[in-house]
């Protein structure tokens, strides 16, 4: 049950469309997409039209987390563009529950993200407006980066709220994701595990998507 998300991000930003037509060879279940806008975080990575470009190399559904500024402007502009899942971060968002709402209403699945340093209160109360969950493992921004030792027990008492709130909800991980971390994200609850770095630069990519799924 657990789900492969590669990140583009650390795929080569020149063949972009090969790249993600590699993924379901791969074994990947899901292509994570990560805006930026070089506000919400120090980086810029691309828009609705990089998803549009990219739809028709792969049938993979496409998972757009939105690292920006006022991410309510950005749904519909990605929905069009082909986007089936579409995250916010709770921290970019005044209204989170109106955005999920207007993802759902899309037709999209909806989720919120938490950067490590934000409590699970902030989306307690939205997590029946939510499909998934994404729990950032890092600072958001960059690929590569070391994955945060306090996010197994945030997992696990995100589980534990969910269990009570919305037993169907997806929690996602995102950042510094290899075998061994994706073993105590699993372990701890987590149901879609992102990476970037471990996929793209291993030699065995579809071996190395299969360690992380823990077969
Ligand atoms: C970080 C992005 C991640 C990133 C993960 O801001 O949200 O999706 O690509 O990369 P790795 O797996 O290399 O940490
Ligand atoms: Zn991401």
């Amino acid at each position: 049950m657990i789900k492969i998300a590669p990140s583009l991000l650390s795929a080569d930003f020149a063949d972009l469309g090969r790249d993600a037509g590699r993924l379901a060879n791969w074994g990947a279940d899901l292509v994570h997409m990560d805006v930026m806008d070089g506000h919400f975080v120090p980086n810029i990575t691309f828009g609705p039209a990089m998803v549009r470009a990219l739809r028709p190399h792969t049938a993979l559904p496409l998972d757009v987390h939105l690292m920006v500024e006022n991410p309510a402007a950005w749904v519909s502009p990605f929905r069009d563009a082909g986007a089936d899942i579409i995250t916010v971060h709770a921290e970019a968002d005044r209204h989170l529950q109106r955005t999920l709402q207007k993802i759902r209403d899309t037709g999209a699945q909806s989720g919120a993200v938490l950067n490590p340093a934000t409590p699970l209160c902030a989306v307690e109360h939205v997590l029946r407006d939510c499909d998934l969950v994404l729990l950032m493992c890092v600072n958001p921004g960059f690929g590569g980066q070391r994955f945060l030792p306090q996010l197994p027990e945030k997992i696990a008492a995100l589980r534990r709220l969910a269990d009570r709130l919305n037993p169907a909800l997806e929690i996602e991980v995102d950042g510094g994701i290899d075998p061994e971390t994706a073993k105590l994200c699993r372990e701890a609850g987590a149901t879609i595990l992102v990476a970037g770095h471990a996929v793209f630069s291993s030699t065995d990519p579809a071996g190395m998507i299969r360690q992380l799924r823990g077969a």
